[in-house]
């Protein structure tokens, strides 16, 4: 039994049943220690596809591709025992057709062990989360904010504020209808959210939207302070990891030139004392 209670790994069936409940804790992975360090902590982890920009640099997450996903869908799954793994589609991988979008869920579940599948629309990918759910692939949606449709989006801004909530009010219900388990709800104003989460029966996880959500997620290079490229208003640092390794890093740079590393205790003596 671990700190959450569980002794086996959650299912989404489990996440579902949390709605209204306590809340869902919920993190990004992309390595198998970090998976590890989180697995007693957390309800749910994210293979997210926030891999490309905080691990490979990418300027956004369109550039992922279905083989960056399974690398680390792989290196996650080996750091976990009892949190639900969910992984995300990458753009392109599911956009064009139910079809599509089932021969690289089945892909990415059959290669990585994952036990979800996440990938971003509201109304207009309502049919692809049915015909996912129908043939044995459970579904975390995402709406708000959908970070592969920055380019059409014009930017990473809030979604839904005044008229336009009405949009993405009836995109949640429709992920709801279609039957994901859960939706994430990105960079959406704090009333809505709420109103979302009482008027949508599956749990709505926020980032960036309310602390009166069923759960939350962070990007977990953020929360820990490691990635500080930019900081988003909705990410609190938990700790600041980041200027710990560049200390790290100078102090063994300053030593190595120094010659005081390696210092006795880190070499070998030519002869082994009898
Ligand atoms: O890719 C990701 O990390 C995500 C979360 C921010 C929800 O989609």
């Amino acid at each position: 039994m671990s700190a959450t209670g569980q002794a086996r790994q959650l299912m989404p069936a489990d996440i579902l049943a949390r709605k209204g409940g306590a809340p869902i804790v919920c993190l990004t992975a992309y390595t198998t220690p970090m998976a590890a360090m989180m697995d007693a902590h957390v309800d749910l982890v994210l293979v997210g596809d926030s891999v490309g920009m905080v691990l490979h640099g990418l300027p956004s997450t369109v550039g992922v591709t279905m083989d960056m996903m399974i690398l680390h869908g792989q290196a996650v799954a080996r750091g976990l025992k009892q949190a639900l793994m969910v992984i995300d589609m990458p753009f392109g991988s599911y956009e064009e057709s139910p079809e599509q979008a089932f021969r690289n869920a089945a892909r990415l579940m059959r290669e990585t062990g994952a036990g979800a599948v996440k990938l971003e629309g509201g109304q207009h990918m309502a049919e692809t989360i049915a015909f996912l759910v129908k043939r044995g692939i459970p579904v975390m949606a995402h709406v708000g904010l959908t970070p592969q449709s920055v380019n059409t989006l014009g930017g990473y801004k809030v979604q839904g504020r005044g008229a336009d909530g009405e949009r993405l009010m009836a995109d949640a219900k429709a992920v709801a209808a279609a039957g994901a388990f859960s939706v994430v709800l990105e960079k959406v104003p704090q009333g809505l959210a709420d109103r979302v989460t009482a008027e949508v029966a599956i749990p709505t996880v926020g980032i960036g939207a309310s602390a009166g959500c069923d759960g939350q997620v962070l990007v977990v290079d953020d929360m820990l302070g490691l990635f500080t490229a930019f900081k988003p208003k909705f990410v609190k640092r938990f700790g600041t990891l980041g200027e710990q390794a560049e200390a790290a890093i100078a102090a063994y740079a300053a030593e190595v030139r120094a010659r005081t590393f390696p210092a006795p205790e880190h070499v070998f003596a030519d002869e082994v004392k009898k």
